[in-house]
């Protein structure tokens, strides 16, 4: 197959695989990116369209674009935009490339999709150097498609596939926004919720709000309201009344990094729902594609991502919420150990403990 058929025979599929989700948060237009802007939702369903690298950086690393997936195919389509863009000349072309590497790189350093898809991205460029300029555009663009649809495809089996641990009248937990808006389309966690509720089970949902910047009660909430599905939002702090008082099921949420050892990186709080879990012997699963999966970085040399301070001195930057001058941590993310994980739904199937022999069977 040409390297033209094949791109218009990706470009068909993606059509394709686009209808079976209702929000497509990331779409390519013609060498532009076209991305809803998540930070004005709920208020404003606002679409953003640049084929300016930094400007697509600028949106990873304000939030406009966030959560692990989506993070990764925005990377994918951002390289092959700015091959797509650049002149046919395989120097430029390169120069253009390898900064655009290095400007995404420094966007967010714990998600881990990110990396994965500069990788993949880097590799199809230089193993493509030998064809002519256009077709290298082709080829990335082709690849980066393909990775959005492979995005999709996963959350979709991974819906199927999470949803058999999720009974009839079961109540979820869920933490942060782990839909359709963190991913190329239907979600991880929420994607497993929404596949339950699709396939007839009467299930109910309950969402912490994740403070500093309430992914849960802006996104998660938005994205429960317009599936119909019934849900409550709680703050954060309510957590172990939930639990003491039995309203809780299971607890599925997502990943921005999975290790090796089975350690799950995700979003602040995330542990502390884990531990409480524990102790109320409450399942807790994580669900993530296996290109969130790091199987070389150890715990201790993760990097947790430090956010402004001004994030949690304020609710959204728009009311200070402390004294003038207060100084605070944010930390964007924590790790839960394998010893709290119940499973880890993947595309692939489910993995049970013991994680380390587990994950490095599910990439033999
Ligand atoms: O800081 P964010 O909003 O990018 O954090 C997102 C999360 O922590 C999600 O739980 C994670 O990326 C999984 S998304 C499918």
């Amino acid at each position: 197959m040409s390297i033209l058929s094949e791109l218009d025979s990706v470009k068909k599929e993606l059509q394709e695989v686009l209808k079976e989700v209702s929000i497509v948060p990331i779409e390519w237009k013609d060498g532009k990116l076209r991305w809803i802007d998540v930070t004005s939702l709920p208020w404003e369903e606002r679409y953003v369209e640049s084929s300016d690298i930094y400007r697509v950086a600028e949106a990873i690393k304000r939030l406009e674009i966030r959560g692990a997936p989506a993070i990764g195919v925005t990377t994918a389509l951002a390289v092959a935009m700015v091959a797509y863009n650049s002149p046919n000349n395989k120097d430029e072309m390169m120069k253009n490339i390898e900064k655009a590497v290095e400007i995404l790189s420094h966007t967010r350093p714990t998600a881990y999709n990110l990396f994965w898809a500069l990788n993949i991205m880097k590799k199809t460029f230089y193993e493509s150097i030998d064809l002519s300029p256009q077709e290298i555009k082709e080829k990335l663009l082709s690849k980066a498609l393909k990775i959005q649809i492979e995005d999709i495809k996963n959350n979709l089996k991974m819906g199927e596939i999470g949803e058999k641990l999720i009974q009839d009248g079961d109540t979820i937990l869920t933490h942060c926004n782990t839909g359709s808006l963190a991913t190329a389309g239907h979600g991880t966690a929420l994607g497993v919720i929404k596949t339950a509720w699709k396939n007839g089970k009467k299930i109910k949902v309950i969402a912490t709000e994740t403070r500093p910047l309430l992914q849960g009660a802006r996104l998660t909430a938005w994205e429960l309201k317009k599936e119909g599905i019934p849900f409550k939002l709680i703050t954060d702090n309510m957590v172990g009344i939930v639990m003491m008082k039995e309203m809780v099921h299971k607890v599925f949420v997502g990943a921005d990094r999975i290790l090796r050892t089975g350690h799950v990186i995700n979003k602040i709080g995330t542990y502390g729902i884990a531990v409480l879990a524990s102790y109320h012997k409450i399942p807790f699963y994580a669900v993530a594609p296996t290109s969130t999966f790091d199987l070389t970085t150890s715990p201790e040399d993760v990097i947790i991502e430090n956010r402004d301070e001004s994030e949690v001195t304020t609710v959204l930057n728009k009311l200070r919420i402390a004294p003038e001058g207060t100084s605070a941590y944010n930390f964007a993310f924590d790790m839960t150990p394998p010893e709290l994980v119940s499973g880890i739904v993947t595309e692939k199937g489910i993995v049970e403990k013991d994680y380390e022999s587990n994950i490095k069977k599910l990439f033999e």
